[in-house]
């Protein structure tokens, strides 16, 4: 298993969280599914008109990551919070896919397998504050990744 770090910071381990919703990601209207969730999710724990976008649009490329190269997957969102006042989001996609042989290749900008933009990775690690990508090669793709209100 091989796994990058935005900032070579490993995810805190002490946050407590709150309301969650699972996306199973078999199909293209999945995702929109889980775009919109994810903005009400984020407007409802009090995130700005801005940064709900911002977090439906890591939930966006994520889940066309899964549906591209791993044909299926899920997408879990979370209220998380950290002491007993900052609200957060959390990202956790999964896949059983075949997975990323390289992973610091990949979080770079412009590097596609698909002839792609190559964008939603490195995109997904600047929006928001942490960002963890775990990958077996063969055997599938963990992300987690948070925001911050
Ligand atoms: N879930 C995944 N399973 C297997 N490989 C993946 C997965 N997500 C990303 N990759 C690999 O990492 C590369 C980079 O992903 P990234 O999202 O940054 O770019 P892209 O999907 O190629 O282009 P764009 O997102 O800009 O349309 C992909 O081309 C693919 O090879
Ligand atoms: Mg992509």
């Amino acid at each position: 298993m091989t796994r990058y770090c935005k900032n070579d910071r490993v995810l805190e381990a002490s946050v407590k969280l709150l309301e969650s919703s699972t996306f199973e990601l078999n199909e293209e209207n999945d995702q929109a599914t889980a775009v919109f969730m994810t903005r009400e999710m984020a407007k409802n724990a009090g995130f700005s008109l801005a940064d709900e976008v911002m977090v439906a649009t890591a939930v966006s490329e994520l889940a066309t990551n899964i549906l591209r190269y791993a044909s299926s997957g899920s997408v879990r969102v979370t209220v998380i919070q950290r002491g007993d006042e900052r609200t957060g989001i959390e990202i956790l996609a999964e896949d059983k896919g075949r997975g990323i042989r390289d992973l610091k290749l990949a979080m770079q900008d412009n590097y596609s397998t698909a002839e792609s933009l190559g964008l939603g990775l490195p995109s997904v690690e600047r929006i928001m504050d942490e960002f963890e990508i775990e990958s077996d090669f063969g055997q599938g793709t963990r992300i987690r990744a948070r925001r911050w209100l």
